[in-house]
């Protein structure tokens, strides 16, 4: 499958290519190399600083923009109706572009205060998102790092779900409760961190199973992703790497699924959702 359909109707690529911290060049040439593989999805952020690259890489490539499914983030610290309003226009301006596909809120609450109640900002925000939905600039609205808990306070002031939840998931690390809410109320787990920032290919039972399946590591831990129903976001600028993630070519076993489903507590990172 290719694609999947979230709860609004939008379709979206089933797999896309992560940019958390590559330079303004790197993304730019990631982009374009992920496009020319056939990626058509890119995760980016307005606190990523690299819409602007990611942007012209969408300009540059042999595509045009409507072909392209670009996600984007409001900043962790906004918490108002005025300022999603705000930043999105300023997320558009860097992307060059007039719409985003999905726009996401990146967390329940800002970085530097974990844990802080957000819950009427996050409101405020998320009203903002859907207003701007109807105004056309924005195709699907979600969040990120969001609880269950913080997902119904959404859902009972504005009656709308988000569509989909970005979320830390990777074998060993599929924070289930979250996972399996999501689940229940037909919301896309976007996963990210799919290589857990990379460190996948240290971890011996991967290696194994990689080695069972004659495949990399990064290729068993995206078709676990896909497998659990979820929408692996690779990272990477390398472009033999960004073909790689891509093309998959693996199914894992249902007995093997189990296995790795028994690895648990890898790369924790308690501060967040
Ligand atoms: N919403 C959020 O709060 C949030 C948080 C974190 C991440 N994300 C999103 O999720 C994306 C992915 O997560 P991530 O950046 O943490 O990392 P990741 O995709 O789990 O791993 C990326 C790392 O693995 C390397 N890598 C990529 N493909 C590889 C391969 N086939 N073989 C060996 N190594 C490989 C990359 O190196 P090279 O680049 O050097 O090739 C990079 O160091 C982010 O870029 C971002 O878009 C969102």
């Amino acid at each position: 499958m290719d694609k999947y359909k979230l709860n609004d109707g939008v379709e979206i690529p089933s797999i896309g290519l992560g940019t958390w911290q590559s330079e303004k060049s790197d993304a730019y040439r990631a982009t374009l190399a992920a496009i020319a593989c056939g990626y058509r999805h890119i995760d980016t952020a307005y606190a990523y600083e690299n819409e602007d690259a990611v942007g012209r890489a969408v300009k540059d490539c042999a595509l045009s923009r409507d072909q392209i499914f670009i996600g984007t983030k409001l900043p962790s610290h906004i918490k108002s109706y005025d300022g999603a309003k705000e930043y999105l226009e300023l997320s558009l301006k860097a992307l060059g572009t007039d719409y985003v596909d999905l726009y996401m809120i990146h967390a329940p609450w800002p970085w530097i205060a974990p844990g802080t109640d957000c819950t009427e900002g996050n409101i405020e925000a998320f009203r903002a998102m859907i207003d701007m939905k109807a105004e056309g600039k924005i195709r699907t609205v979600g969040v990120s790092n969001f609880n269950g808990e913080q997902i119904d306070s959404i859902i009972a002031a504005t009656g709308v779900t988000p569509s989909v939840n970005q979320i830390r998931f990777f074998i060993g690390n599929t924070q289930q409760p979250i996972y399996e809410y999501c689940q229940k109320k037909g919301i896309l787990v976007e996963a990210y961190s799919p290589l857990a920032t990379g460190k996948m290919g240290e971890v011996d039972k991967i290696g194994e199973m990689a080695a069972k399946y004659g495949v990399s590591f990064a290729k068993i831990c995206i078709a676990y992703c896909l497998q659990k129903g979820t929408l692996p976001l690779p990272k990477s600028v390398t472009p033999a790497r960004i073909a790689e993630n891509f093309e998959v070519g693996v199914v894992i076993s249902d007995e093997d699924i189990a296995v790795l489903d028994g690895i648990k507590g890898l790369f924790p990172r308690p501060y967040r959702s």
